[in-house]
């Protein structure tokens, strides 16, 4: 299969913003539930996954935040709004920056954040131009994922901080996984990795990694939920990707929330200086 180039990916963003405001809301990104008997909500779910990954970082008064893949830029607004940071988010989308930066001033930070439409692959950024950088379910679409660690590292400032969220191939009963049996390509999921990858290519980039939280059990739930708004909303996912692939999507969701295989992580890694 024809993998979804970045530009494809961006168009998709825009042209299913409707779907998707069903499907996620502010967030694009997965839940955190504490275990199996809390019941919050996919709003205050998705909310803790920024709070659990921010939890990781150290944030200073006055850093100036890089968030990759800013989707509507509710990770951004929150982390500006609990942090005195300023900040610049990035989108391959271009509704999803003018829905970013209405947010940002509707929200009162206007003068502290603002998105712009740029491709990761190749950040438009100054080496060593920020103290923290950002990307929380965003590496997944990327062509390679590597290239854009390696942008990363090199507009991070010495001593600046990457955090990231992102899926994860896991070992069962220590037998690596099959990638091929979590294909969600046509969704835009280009690749799964797992946690020595990462550790590994972290390095490579001159990054040293610091925290690594398997999250897999506390963001399962997500699937689930995903594939129940995903039905809820069948009518409208139909008229955008047809019957047949809102079918294979749906099952895919279902089959995921049952996958150990399919995990998601948080990690930390800082640059050295
Ligand atoms: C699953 S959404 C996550 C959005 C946001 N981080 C959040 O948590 O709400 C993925 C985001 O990555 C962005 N993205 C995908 N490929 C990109 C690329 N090559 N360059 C910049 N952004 C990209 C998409 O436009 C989208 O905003």
């Amino acid at each position: 299969m024809t993998k979804p180039t970045p530009s494809n990916i961006g168009q998709a963003y825009d042209n299913f913003a409707d779907l998707l405001d069903q499907l996620w809301g502010e967030n694009l990104h997965h839940g955190y539930w504490n275990d199996s008997s809390d019941d919050a909500s996919f709003e205050v779910a998705t909310s803790r996954l920024t709070d659990k990954l921010a939890g990781l970082l150290t944030i200073e008064p006055g850093d100036r935040l890089l968030d990759i893949g800013c989707g509507i830029g509710e990770p951004a607004i929150r982390l500006a709004t609990a942090h005195d940071i300023v900040g610049v988010g990035i989108s391959i989308a271009k509704g999803q920056v003018e829905r970013a930066n209405d947010r940002a001033a509707a929200a009162g930070l206007a003068d502290r954040l603002s998105f712009q439409f740029a491709d990761a692959m190749e950040l438009p950024f100054p080496d060593e131009s920020f103290d923290v950088v950002w990307a929380l379910e965003s590496l997944h679409h990327m062509p390679d994922r590597w290239q854009v660690v390696r942008e990363a590292a090199r507009v991070l400032r010495p001593g600046g901080r990457l955090a990231i969220g992102d899926f994860l191939l896991r070992s069962v009963d220590g037998t690596a996984a099959d990638a091929s049996s979590v294909d969600l390509v046509r969704t835009g999921v280009l690749k799964f990795v797992d946690i020595d990858e990462y550790q590994a290519n972290l390095r490579a980039v001159g990054l040293l990694p610091e925290a690594i939280e398997d999250v897999s059990d506390h963001t399962r739930p997500s699937w689930a939920k995903a594939a129940e708004r995903f039905e809820a909303a069948r009518d409208l996912a139909e008229q955008h990707i047809g019957a047949e692939q809102f079918g294979v999507t749906l099952s895919r969701f279902r089959q995921f929330a049952d996958e150990p295989a399919v995990g998601y992580v948080l990690l930390t890694a800082r640059k050295p200086g």
